[in-house]
């Protein structure tokens, strides 16, 4: 195979050494996530052994799951951190979709929404169709004082060119890249739309969205990265580390 055709695996590419991962399932049991402690502390120590040094626990915040609330989260949180042995430096955020209930997280005085980097919201949509009034409630967050983190744009299905350009426009309303999506772990569309946003400059972060062990670490050895797109990507591992650390 020619050099310029050459792919790696996320594994052979070294991305992992020393990543900070600003979304993840790991917290167990509260979401579609980890589901136990157990399995909690082996994937962390798989992370570990990978190289991985910062992560961020993310679980999903939305109607599918009303119990999952900053209050409830954070106790969840400590249980977990308490019983951690590890060396990876944990912090506990969320993944807010924006579905009906969104608001009441974002308006809730009382228990803040859990952001990363105190003021970065990590959100979400669902992957067929936009939410009711997306821009009007972007500018909400806005006016709140938070900046956005846009999950997995790539997963969209209903988004396309101009509308990545649109969400971008503003400034406030950063891209993260889901690291596997550019092996094809979610299908060709997914992959080929990350190859163009990855090309084209349009993410900021990247994130695992890991939701278990088993899949990841399969995908992890996939080859499937251009030397090109690892550098592409290494920028994104870089901006991570500004956010956990500054
Ligand atoms: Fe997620």
């Amino acid at each position: 195979m020619p050099f310029f055709r050459r792919k790696y695996s996320i594994a052979e590419t070294g991305l992992l050494q020393g990543m900070i991962d600003i979304h993840s399932h790991l917290l167990s049991g509260v979401d579609d996530g980890i589901q136990t402690e157990r399995e909690t502390f082996t994937a962390l120590e798989y992370l570990e052994e990978q190289g991985v040094r910062g992560i961020y626990l993310t679980p999903h915040v939305m109607e599918t799951f009303p119990e999952n609330s900053s209050k409830s989260l954070t106790q969840h949180f400590e249980n977990l951190i308490n019983g951690y042995a590890g060396n990876i430096d944990l912090r506990l955020a969320a993944e807010y979709m924006l579905d009906g209930g969104f608001e009441s997280h974002l308006e809730n005085r009382e228990n803040k929404p859990l952001a990363i980097a105190e003021d970065h919201l990590l959100v979400e949509t669902s992957y067929l169709n936009p939410p009711l009034n997306f821009h009007q409630t972007v500018q909400k967050i806005k006016k709140k004082g938070y900046r956005i983190i846009l999950a997995h744009p790539e997963r969209y299905l209903y988004m396309d060119k101009s509308d990545y350009k649109k969400l971008k426009a503003d400034g406030f309303l950063f891209f993260q890249l889901n690291l596997l999506s550019p092996t094809g772990y979610y299908g060709r569309q997914v992959r080929e739309n990350a190859e163009y946003l990855l090309r084209n400059d349009f993410y900021t972060f990247t994130g695992t969205d890991i939701h278990n062990l088993e899949s990841h670490r399969q995908a992890f050895n996939i080859k499937s990265l251009t030397a090109k797109l690892t550098d592409r990507i290494n920028v994104l591992i870089e901006n991570n580390r500004q956010l956990f650390f500054n």
